[in-house]
């Protein structure tokens, strides 16, 4: 037998050796379901894996995001706000074909209004890919985000319980362009749409697009952020209101270096067509809210469609 000092640093490192051999054994079992399933994984082509960390040292290597990175600073002036300006061209046109289409079909009879929306967004995205033909670009980026989340506006200023929004969308519209139901509407227009704005983004809050690693659609129903989330109440987005929130906390658009590159586009195409839409006409619902039936995808889509009966506001003219 040794000395004292020997006997304890034998037990110290048996010790070790127990500790050690238990830990392995526990992630051995931990891991079972994980290796079971991987197995599985092993056939779906991605970037190579290893034991526990799966690919997970990738993120770590600088070069990784290096043709991503190149595309971005590509399409980046694409979205800058003086070409936006020149989409506006565009905007306006589809906007008023889409307004002219509903003249035949607003007689308050019901019918669903998400085709003519979806049309109308895939011929502005198409309109900007003849604008910009020689670039790369995401081809059929942005027309299914947008198409939806107009539908989706449309019909939550339509149900019963909102109609006062709708009634202050248009009293706002009113307001920046009078008598006149075909303006050539401007960003600067634009920038005046206070009330729609907050309608745009209530309807996104609580009508996300759906992303696989962050569930946007239960963030945005947090309480302690959106008190009665289901409520909508386009009123969250004032300045005062939105004071000390979480930039985090509302990400329709994700956030960060890879966020939606096409925002300001989908909101400054929104605003004009929807905008368009409101002067011209009002709508009503023939669901209920907690009747609406979604299907998820990439973005969150109505099952049954967006079933709408739609009225003339004023004469067109
Ligand atoms: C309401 C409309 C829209 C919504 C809610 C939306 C939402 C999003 C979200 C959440 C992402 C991040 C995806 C991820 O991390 O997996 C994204 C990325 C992207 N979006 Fe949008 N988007 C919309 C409209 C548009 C439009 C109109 C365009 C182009 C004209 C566009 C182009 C892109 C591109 C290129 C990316 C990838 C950016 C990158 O990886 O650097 N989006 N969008």
């Amino acid at each position: 037998m040794g000395s004292f000092q020997e006997i304890v640093s034998w037990v110290g490192s048996e010790w070790k050796l127990v500790i050690t051999i238990a830990l392995v054994f526990i992630i051995y079992c931990l891991t079972k379901r994980d290796r079971r399933i991987s197995k599985y994984l092993e056939n779906v082509p991605g970037p190579p894996t290893i034991p526990l960390l799966g690919n997970v040292l990738s993120l770590l290597c600088p070069s990784y995001a290096r043709k991503w990175r190149g595309r971005r600073k590509m399409l980046t002036p694409t979205f800058h706000f003086k070409i936006l300006e020149e989409f506006s061209v565009i905007f306006n046109e589809q906007a008023d074909v889409f307004t002219e289409t509903l003249k035949q079909k607003a007689d308050g009879k019901p019918f669903n209004i998400f085709p003519f929306v979806a049309r109308c967004a895939l011929d502005i995205i198409c309109g900007m890919y003849i604008y910009i033909i020689n670039s790369q670009i995401f081809r059929y980026w942005g027309h299914d985000t947008t198409s939806a989340n107009m539908a989706w506006t449309i019909l939550m200023l339509s149900f019963h319980e909102n109609q006062r929004h709708q009634k202050l969308v248009q009293a706002e519209l009113d307001g920046i362009f009078g008598d006149d139901k075909n303006p050539n509407i401007t960003s600067s227009d634009v920038s005046k749409m206070k009330y729609l704005d907050y309608c745009i983004k209530e309807t996104l809050r609580l009508l996300p697009r759906i992303t696989v690693a962050i569930s946007s659609y239960l963030l945005h129903r947090d309480p302690n952020v959106f008190p009665k989330p289901e409520v909508f109440d386009p009123m969250r987005f004032s300045p005062e209101n939105s004071v000390g929130r979480n930039p985090f906390a509302y990400v329709p658009f994700s956030a960060g270096p890879r966020n939606c590159i096409g925002q300001r586009f989908a909101l400054l195409e929104e605003k004009i067509v929807l905008s368009k839409l409101f002067m011209n006409y009002n709508f009503q619902s023939v669901q209920k809210w907690e009747d609406v039936k979604m299907v998820s995808e990439i973005v969150i889509r109505p099952y049954d469609g967006i079933n709408v009966k739609v009225t003339k506001r004023n004469c067109l003219k």
